[in-house]
């Protein structure tokens, strides 16, 4: 395997995106210990002080179609999901698409960037950021209620290397199994079985503007479709969910 390890770093995801474009191999990882500037989904900005999370970057190249982007963000939720069972005896929710969640807050995010030209991708790059060991202080107060780490719900301290080595492990599994036609219908269903939105009503903040409605499944495209008070089927491709429905 071919791992980059930086003590600081801009953006594991914008370093990858620069060795995915000069020809790097699939499976080859950047990992940092800090980020100045480090990035969210929809612009934002994510907190990644030195020492404290796990802030990862993993070059992929599927042969997926640029619409199949989404599985690849979803076969990374369940692959962080079945790690965090296995190395830190934690129980965590997802929330459509991309948020590992516990207890409501919000653990981990994913951020999935794709070059497509046009219909096949070229590379993905797979950005994962998962708080460890930040402490309720080390939280930016903005995101105090909203976000929380594995020491703040487990009280102890965790063993990052463990942790990357988990994951990386479940997301070969996916990889190879889950991202197929045949494969992604099985990995649905360990999503929508750790869905904190399934069966709940929501409010989705869409490319194509907001919608409210009850969640009712996920497309094997990993759209997510929301039955709308008329009674209609939305199939959403993106978006920000919130629980308030
Ligand atoms: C989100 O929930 O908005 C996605 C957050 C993704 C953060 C990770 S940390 C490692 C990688 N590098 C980045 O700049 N972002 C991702």
């Amino acid at each position: 395997r071919n791992v980059e390890i930086h003590s600081s770093i801009g953006s594991t995801n914008a370093r990858a995106k620069e060795l995915a474009l000069s020809g790097a191999r699939e499976g080859t990882v950047v990992i940092a210990d800090e980020q100045v500037q480090g990035r969210g989904r929809l612009g934002r900005s994510w907190v990644s002080p030195p020492g404290k999370g796990i802030w990862m970057s993993v070059i992929l190249r599927p042969r997926l179609s640029s619409q199949q982007v989404p599985r690849i963000t979803i076969m990374t939720a369940v692959a962080v999901a079945n790690a965090l069972k296995r190395s830190a005896q934690i129980d965590v929710g997802i929330k459509w698409p991309n948020d590992v969640v516990c207890g409501g807050k919000k653990l981990c995010g994913i951020l999935t960037e794709v070059h497509a030209e046009p219909e096949v991708i070229h590379y993905a790059v797979v950005g994962i950021g998962l708080n460890v060991n930040l402490s309720f202080e080390d939280l930016p107060e903005d995101i105090r209620d909203i976000a929380t780490s594995l020491r703040i719900e487990k009280g102890k301290e965790f063993n990052r290397a463990d942790i990357i080595k988990s994951i990386l492990q479940e997301m070969e599994k996916g990889y190879l199994q889950g991202l197929r036609d045949d494969g992604f219908a099985g990995l649905l269903k360990e999503y929508e079985r750790r869905s904190v939105i399934l069966g709940k009503r929501i409010r989705v903040i869409g490319v194509d503007g907001q919608f409210s409605g009850y969640a009712q499944g996920f497309g094997l495209d990993g759209s997510l479709m929301l039955r709308l008070d008329d009674g209609r089927v939305e199939r959403i491709l993106a978006g920000d969910v919130s629980l308030r429905g």
